[in-house]
């Protein structure tokens, strides 16, 4: 990344603060005024992004890096409309319960675009949109779902390191393992930086 300009990110990855209507879920859902998360907030949350060229995805040396540096064995493609998704209906509904898994959720969008939301560490909604060349990580333990827009198609790569297991624990599962480190590694050290720049 360029440390002058626009975050190229940003392109493909925006990030706000949801109002608390309970219109359409596929709808953008702006606070009003607009309250954009940085995607440098995203990452001090635990959500890792980049921008990636979509449509040179095979032989993206970027993207091969990534994979290498995180492990990742796994690669499928999940393409969310209703010829392709087995389900849909229930899917779509199983998607958008605020849930968490104990592994990372990790994926790449190549087509079309969703909204993955998560929780800010005072339980607020952080909307994620995700376009065409947006790669995103969500930490294991991180309370999160996911939507489709207005649009209503994405086709994403799901990455996983080893077996895939892509059970979702629906809210609440605050005893496992993997929420509890995701705690400590997250919130406990964002609140620790952010009384240090206080006094700082
Ligand atoms: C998943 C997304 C929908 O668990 O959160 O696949
Ligand atoms: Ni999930």
């Amino acid at each position: 990344m360029v440390a002058s300009g626009k975050d190229s990110r940003e392109e493909v990855i925006q990030a706000w603060y949801m109002d608390d209507s309970d219109e359409d879920q596929r709808l953008p859902h702006h606070k009003e005024p607009k309250e954009f998360v940085s995607l440098d907030r995203l990452t001090e949350l635990g959500v890792l992004s980049w921008r990636l060229d979509a449509d040179n995805h095979e032989t993206d040396p970027e993207l091969k890096k990534i994979r290498e540096e995180r492990g990742y064995s796994y690669e499928d493609v999940c393409e969310v409309c209703p010829e392709k998704l087995p389900n849909y209906e229930e899917k779509i509904k199983s998607f958008f319960e605020e849930h968490l898994h104990t592994d990372e959720e990790i994926r790449y969008c190549v087509a079309g675009s969703g909204y993955f939301d998560v929780r800010d560490h005072n339980d607020a909604w952080i909307r994620v949109w995700v376009k065409k060349g947006g790669m995103i990580i969500l930490p294991a333990g991180m309370y999160h779902r996911f939507t489709l827009d207005e649009g209503n198609y994405i086709k994403a790569l799901r990455f996983f390191v080893g077996e895939p297991v892509w059970t979702p624990y629906n809210r609440p599962h605050d005893h496992l393992p993997a929420r509890k480190e995701y705690i400590e590694t997250f919130v406990n050290k964002d609140a620790t930086n952010h009384a240090v720049d206080a006094t700082a």
